[in-house]
């Protein structure tokens, strides 16, 4: 079973993950970090942005990989999961951009692309924290509910309940991209700690779900982190109501 830490506030879940990633980076400053975005991690990337200035965490000589990107958004997008880190945390911390990563999705070739990426990461020696958000439907990165899932980086068409979740950031649901790159799961896995954060009462099923699986479940790409020796799950009161715990 996985560790579950249940806070009462989002903003406790929020500074919960951040102490983390300033834990893993006083251990080791050349930190490399996958970082998650969506409606989840806007308070722990604020935390951070917060510790950054503060002095209380020096990113100056961590790296940071994005954990997914919409197709075919560029970095300077406002819509792009680029543009979002950069937003609520690369601006605001002493990080270089030159160690901020993200597949080129103007690549002329994106499958190509993936396997850099991929090949990018491996060279850094894999991540050392990857934090995770989770979708409704159990998707950790843009890792889909589907039969079979790659280990590496690769291009992902997006279930409708994931473009109808994310339709929330776009003016119109036909603007949200119905592709994006994702780490795979052995990417993922391959991270020396993973923590996944949740809130929010609509997070309560999935987060029941993920509490009570014992199997690997293709079907629900979450349970692979069955598979990890070190993960944590932080999860706010409201996401956790489900949880006979
Ligand atoms: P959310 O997305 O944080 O916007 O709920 C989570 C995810 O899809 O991983």
């Amino acid at each position: 079973m996985l560790n579950f830490i249940i806070t009462e506030t989002y903003k406790e879940m929020s500074g919960l993950a951040a102490e983390r990633i300033a834990l893993a980076l006083k251990k080791k400053s050349d930190l490399v970090m996958a970082l998650p975005t969506g409606g989840t991690p806007v308070g722990l990337l604020e935390e951070m942005s917060r510790m950054a200035k503060s002095g209380e965490a020096n990113f100056a000589k961590a790296k940071s990989f994005n954990i997914d990107e919409y197709i075919p958004l560029k970095k300077d997008d406002p819509q792009s999961y680029y543009w979002f880190l950069n937003h609520y945390f690369y601006q605001h911390a002493n990080i270089s951009v030159e160690n901020t990563f993200v597949p080129d999705i103007l690549a002329d070739d994106l499958t190509a692309e993936c396997a850099r990426y991929e090949q990018t990461i491996q060279a850094h020696g894999d991540f050392d924290i990857t934090i995770l958000g989770i979708g409704h439907d159990g998707h950790i990165g843009f890792n889909e509910p589907h039969a079979t899932h790659s280990p590496v980086c690769h291009i992902i068409n997006l279930n409708e309940e994931t473009i109808e979740a994310n339709a929330r950031f776009f003016s119109h649901k036909e603007d949200v991209p119905q592709q994006a790159i994702t780490l795979g799961m052995g990417t993922i896995l391959r991270s020396k700690e993973i923590v996944l954060i949740a809130n929010g009462k609509s997070k309560a099923a999935v987060m029941k779900q993920l509490h009570n699986c014992a199997h690997i479940d293709p079907l629900f790409p979450a349970s692979f982190l069955l598979l990890h020796p070190n993960v944590t799950v932080i999860c706010d009161r409201e996401a956790a109501s489900l949880l006979n715990i």
